[in-house]
């Protein structure tokens, strides 16, 4: 199968060097701004020079962001083009029109790499999903933000030490905010969701709280619990709709999440009759994401043209009916915490069982007056 590659970066060039030692992928292109002096195939600046090739059956879009990702890949499909993308947030953001478009045209929308990087996680809810009903995902989907707090609870160290580490070693997004808001993993939790559960929700729907305002402090106090701290995406189908929400969690030390080193990925799916299936492995990175990118283009080199879902039923998002307790610092106490109190700590409280929705609410409002405050939820 002859394929362009769009973008020579990191995943870009791990697609090319794994495309290169195949016989049954050909790179016919690849479209970059900068120079590509390795590489052996045509080199173009043009994406309307590769639209116009009918020799090209698979746009490889491994650009990122929004634009021109969106505008490449939508032209592609049109013109009766596959494409298998790695990019979540054009994903997350155009997943129905995308999907509807792959239909239309009669061709393969793939993005396996867009959710769990290296790891074989949105494949296997696919498979999963044709024999179970999935009913809840989740888990460790963010290395920059698994290292950082690995790093904080094992080495000691201040937060920023510990993302200027991540930042040397390659895991941060260009801009790490992203990861530390939690809106890398936001994207995947809804790629991951509308898959399973066969539905669109949106983004701006999730309950977000990230772990850019963690401290020391709370580090010590989650120690004193005898827990770990971790960037967890929860979502669970309801009987009408989906609850799905991103938060850091003070996790017991014996659940598998709470051993996940460095920036591994620790991903899990419960099914009706199957139970808990639990997928661990890189997220990130050159070799395991191209590997994602590689698998989709062989197995639509096999024929497999569907994408992973069918009904594209829009979703809306409810965290009212889930209830936690909560580890909560700020800089006082106001009335709606008062009321809430279960538990006073040195430096923080513990709040006694409150719904997800309405404890965002409250931070993402104390915000505006306490910028630093944190919360995370115990289970
Ligand atoms: N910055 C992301 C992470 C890369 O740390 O997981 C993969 O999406």
């Amino acid at each position: 199968m002859q394929i362009a590659i769009l973008g020579y970066g990191t995943v870009g060039g791990g697609v090319y060097r794994f495309a290169q030692a195949r016989e049954d992928l050909s790179v016919r292109y690849v479209l970059d701004l900068r120079p590509c002096e390795d590489v052996q195939c045509k080199v173009t600046k043009d994406f309307n020079e590769i639209l116009a090739d009918n020799a090209v059956e698979t746009v490889v879009e491994t650009m990122g962001g929004l634009h021109p990702a969106y505008e490449y890949v939508t032209a592609a499909l049109k013109a009766g083009k596959n494409v298998v993308t790695a990019n979540k947030n054009l994903i997350a953001a155009y997943y129905r029109e995308l999907v509807a478009l792959a239909n239309e045209h009669g061709v393969a929308l793939r993005c396996t790499a867009a959710a769990g990087g290296g790891i074989p996680w949105l494949v296997n809810i696919e498979r999963a999903r044709k024999q179970e009903k999935i009913i809840s995902l989740g888990g460790i989907m963010n290395g920059t933000t698994n290292f950082i707090l690995d790093t904080m609870h094992h080495h000691g160290g201040s937060f920023e030490d510990a993302l200027a580490e991540a930042q040397r070693l390659g895991y941060a997004e260009a801009d790490p905010t992203s990861d530390l808001s939690g809106g890398d993993i936001r994207r995947k939790l809804v790629i991951s969701s509308n898959i399973a559960y066969d539905c669109v929700i949106e983004e701006d729907d999730l309950d977000v709280w990230g772990i850019e305002h963690l401290t020391t402090q709370d580090i010590e106090a989650c120690k004193k619990m005898k827990r770990v701290c971790k960037l967890i995406a929860t979502s669970h189908l309801l009987e009408d709709g989906v609850a799905a929400y991103i938060e850091p969690v003070f996790l017991p030390m014996s659940v598998p999440e709470a051993s996940v080193p460095s920036n591994f990925n620790l991903i899990s799916m419960t099914g009706e009759y199957i139970g808990e299936q639990s997928f661990y492995g890189q997220g990130a990175g050159r070799f395991p994401t191209a590997y994602n990118v590689v698998q989709d283009c062989l197995d639509i080199a096999q024929g497999k043209k569907t994408f992973y879902t069918e009904h594209l039923t829009a979703a809306k998002v409810d965290n009212s009916s889930i209830r936690r307790k909560y580890y909560v610092r700020s800089n006082g106490v106001d009335k709606w915490l008062q009321l809430h109190i279960d538990k006073l700590l040195d430096k923080g409280i513990i709040t006694e069982e409150v719904s997800v929705s309405e404890i965002h609410a409250w931070a993402r409002a104390r915000r505006e007056i306490d910028p630093d405050c944190f919360i995370a939820s115990l289970r």
